[in-house]
């Protein structure tokens, strides 16, 4: 029994309920029912239809179960049970004739209690048009709601408990436990951090309201779009986002991205054209934190995005990580994983010979926070200075250089940024010649000669990568 439901949510819940049964076909979750994935089953929607909860299939990987946004063809999650372990095929959530909501696999094997009421469960449950779904006692009250149990994203009506957290999804279409998340501590703060991934421990903070009054705060996202800190007396302590939206008009939510960007996004309802989810229409606030690519910055940790990338907000203001010239993705589905040389790197066995192999190339505004090994400042520091310190040191990635001073820093490179904001000129030294001329040279190799191709190969960063691209 949830008692701390706010006024303005059991309001809400009187206001609609009566509405809910004009004229639909809406029904409560009885007792025995139950859905089963990849069965086409119909997933139990709300009164209006606009939400809905059942299986999702995620590509082929297997199935959430979820809540989504019904009536749009993105069919955008709002709620997932088992984000980190999903169905497969022929597993089936059902609410138990003892009123427990579980989740079993084909064979009968629970995966998950997804909601453990005790001794009384539940007498029905209901898809409410709130985007709620709840399982509520003989009495209709309220045992179990997803509202209390959120993943990444908040609804309107919807409340953040002290000590509840979002997490992010893992990418954008993979729905795992990612690496950011959003808190509201019990000492009232509200709080970004990394995760220390793949555990979902708190690492680094890189966004706060800044206030901790007290305990026993809530977030609230209240029906006009606004979302702020309330204090245990009802005090407005920390607005986040003061943007009025009007839900006749827009489907809306606060989702925190895979990219640890945490966003609040309409939709139009109508049927106008260029639909999609649209970051809210402002003269405020619709995201924060307002530059994650600075605010992730410590010594432990890749920053914003992986090692050896850099971090940059675009036109829309959001992160894009990208790779200096000579290195590349590890992953192109998962950029964050970070940026590998596409060379090889300087020998420290022979470095005067080979200096000439190697070549800085500059990068304006861009710097890479807490890597550096070298410091110096004197009068004959400038920037031609810096650049040869660099290139005839094996151990030198990149410096920086600024005014004077000249940073020597080594992989792997952590914190990168572009930014305008950002007065240091980054020397990356990479080597001679670029990929695309190795490899026109493999290939010639392996034409004329085996054995040369083998000697050649051998010296590539990674051969695997070399083969599947010719
Ligand atoms: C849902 O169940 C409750 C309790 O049995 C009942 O009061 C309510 O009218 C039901 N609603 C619908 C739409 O069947
Ligand atoms: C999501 O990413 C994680 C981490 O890379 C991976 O283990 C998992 O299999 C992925 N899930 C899907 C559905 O692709
Ligand atoms: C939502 O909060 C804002 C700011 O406190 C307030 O002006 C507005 O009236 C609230 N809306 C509702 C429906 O409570
Ligand atoms: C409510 O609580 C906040 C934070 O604890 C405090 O600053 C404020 O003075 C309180 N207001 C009232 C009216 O008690
Ligand atoms: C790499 O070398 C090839 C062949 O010389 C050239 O066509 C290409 O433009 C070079 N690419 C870059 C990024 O310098």
């Amino acid at each position: 029994m949830n008692l701390q439901l706010p006024y303005c949510f059991c309001f809400f819940l009187l206001l609609k309920l009566p509405f809910s049964t004009n004229g639909q076909a809406y029904k409560n979750v009885s007792l025995g029912s139950s859905l089963t994935a990849a069965s086409g089953d119909l997933p139990w929607t709300s009164p209006s239809g606009e939400f809905a909860f059942g299986f999702q299939q995620v590509g082929d990987a297997g199935y959430l179960l979820a809540i989504w946004f019904n009536k749009i063809p993105e069919r955008t999650i709002v709620w997932s049970a088992n984000r980190n372990n999903l169905a497969q095929r022929g597993s089936t959530v059902q609410l138990t004739a003892d009123g427990q909501l579980v989740l079993n696999d084909r064979s009968g094997t629970r995966i998950r209690n997804t909601a453990y009421l005790g001794g009384s469960g539940a007498a029905y449950g209901a898809m409410l048009d709130t985007g709620n779904f709840v399982l509520s006692g003989q009495a209709g009250d309220t045992l179990w709601q997803s509202f209390d149990q959120p993943t990444d994203t908040l609804l309107p009506t919807q409340i953040l408990k002290s000590g509840a957290q979002l997490i992010a999804p893992y990418l954008e279409k993979n729905y795992s436990d990612g690496r950011f998340k959003l808190i509201l501590q019990d000492d009232g703060n509200l709080v970004m951090y990394t995760t220390a991934y793949p555990l979902t421990t708190s690492n680094f903070l890189y966004w706060s309201t800044g206030s901790s009054l007290g305990s026993g705060n809530q977030l609230i996202f209240n029906q006009s779009g606004y979302m702020y800190v309330v204090a245990s007396n009802g005090t407005i302590l920390n607005p986040v986002f003061s943007n009025p939206v009007s839900l006749q008009d827009f489907y809306h939510r606060a989702t925190i991205d895979y990219d640890g960007v945490f966003r609040q996004y309409v939709y139009p309802k109508s049927a106008s054209s260029g639909k999609r989810w649209a970051m809210a229409l402002t003269t405020s606030t619709n995201f924060v934190p307002p530059d994650i690519c600075l605010a992730i910055s410590y010594p432990l940790g890749s920053g914003a995005c992986g090692f050896n990338s850099l971090c940059e907000l675009g036109d829309d203001q959001r992160p894009s990580c990208r790779c200096p010239t000579g290195y590349s993705f590890y992953d192109q589905d998962d950029e964050r994983k970070g940026c590998k040389k596409n060379f090889i790197s300087q020998d420290c066995g022979h470095p005067s010979q080979e200096i000439d192999n190697f070549e800085i190339r500059d990068m304006l505004n861009t710097n890479f926070p807490h890597t550096d090994y070298g410091y110096f400042k004197s009068s004959i520091v400038d920037e031609e200075w810096c650049r040869q310190a660099c290139l005839s040191d094996c151990y030198c990635d990149v410096a920086t250089f600024q005014v004077g001073q000249c940073w020597k820093k080594r992989g792997p490179l952590s914190n990168g940024v572009t930014d305008p904001r950002i007065l240091d000129k980054a020397l990356l030294k990479v080597r001679k010649g670029n990929r695309t001329e190795e490899l026109a040279q493999k290939k010639s190799a392996k034409k004329s000669d085996r054995s040369a191709l083998i000697i050649s190969g051998s010296v590539l960063l990674d051969p695997s990568s070399f083969f599947s691209t010719i």
